[in-house]
């Protein structure tokens, strides 16, 4: 390689237009997946105080916000449920006129051009808010495949494109596939959160899903935010389980397993620009500290540099519309 004064990189970002000659990575609108909370009822929008510009909605104002997104051509929309009753099974998580299964239905109905992605996780539907049922104060890993496949089926039967297990419980994959299959739905992808790690930027989205575990954390089934060898465990575990896709979640912390994850596997790659990286820039723009749009696209952008194919994001509609 040539060095100074014959290579001046500062020759080709002279003007717009050589920049966007040689860019090397670029965000699109169909890169982008729109979290939803939506909840029974009609006519709800109720403001997630943690986040700005985010709320949960009625399926018929849900399509509100679809429409919006659909209009900036996001790509897909990633549904979670907020329901009325919780028990100890979270056995509202599979009721065939749940808010996610309604939503699912009108979604392919009205804007079939979005891909609709399901959230299957238990959290938000047991009154002890963790992410699987409990057997002497822990969760029982096995016993709560069961009830996981419940509910991704009845995802997959309301017409959901992928169904994105959340629950880092170990086999889970395995147990969703064979059920979809076993029913029929050969075509339902799923998307698997593989490297989840146990993290404070969900914060926001326990106050959004009103999932907030009452008694511990999730240290015991979530990844320990110190490790790398074992998301590529992870990963290649769900892969060889029936995943079609990975996701790694945070995204803009964990940018170097992005990129691990990409490079080492090949597969689809989807990073989760969490509740918490969304909810600090807010912060931070509306004290005037930062740039919010420049800020905005270039924690997209870096995502996407990493190595991630989409993002789910709470900015989606908002960088789509921009772009
Ligand atoms: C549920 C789930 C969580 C998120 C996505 N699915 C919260 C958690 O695990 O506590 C976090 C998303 C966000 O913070 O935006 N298992
Ligand atoms: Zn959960």
């Amino acid at each position: 390689m040539s060095s100074f004064p014959q290579y001046r990189p500062r020759r080709l970002r002279r003007t717009a237009a050589l920049r966007n000659l040689v860019r090397e990575t670029h965000l699109a609108p169909s890169q982008l997946v729109l979290p939803v909370f939506v909840r029974d009822g009609k006519k709800i929008r109720r403001p997630v105080g943690s986040m700005p510009g985010v709320n949960q909605t009625s399926v018929d104002e849900m399509l509100r916000d679809a429409e919006a997104a659909a209009k900036a051509k996001v790509g897909g929309i990633i549904l979670f449920g907020v329901p009325e009753t919780k028990d100890a099974t979270g056995s509202t998580a599979w009721d065939e006129k749940g808010a996610v299964q309604m939503g699912v239905r009108a979604l392919k109905k009205e804007i079939p051009e979005l891909v609709v992605i399901t959230d299957v996780c238990m959290c938000e539907y047991t009154d002890h808010g963790h992410c699987g049922v409990l057997k002497d104060g822990e969760v029982d890993n096995d016993a709560t495949l069961e009830l996981l496949s419940r509910a991704a089926l009845s995802h997959a039967r309301a017409g959901a494109d992928i169904v994105a297990p959340s629950d880092m419980m170990d086999g889970r994959v395995r147990a969703i596939r064979a059920s979809l299959d076993a029913a029929g739905f050969i075509d339902t992808s799923i998307l698997s959160y593989a490297a989840k790690y146990a993290s404070a930027y969900y914060g926001p989205f326990r106050e959004a899903a009103e999932s907030a575990p009452q008694t511990g954390d999730r240290r015991g089934y979530q990844m320990d935010p110190g490790n790398a060898q074992e998301a590529m465990r992870e990963v290649l575990a769900d892969i060889q389980e029936g995943a079609d896709a990975v996701m790694v979640k945070p995204a803009g912390p964990y940018l170097d397993i992005v990129s691990r994850v990409k490079a080492e596997t090949g597969y689809p790659v989807a990073a989760y620009q969490v509740s918490g990286e969304y909810a600090m820039i807010c912060a931070a723009a509306e004290r005037g500290w930062i740039e919010k749009e420049r800020v905005m696209m270039e924690s997209l952008l870096g995502i996407r540099r990493a190595g991630a194919d989409f993002i789910v994001s709470y900015f989606a509609t908002e960088a789509a519309s921009k772009l």
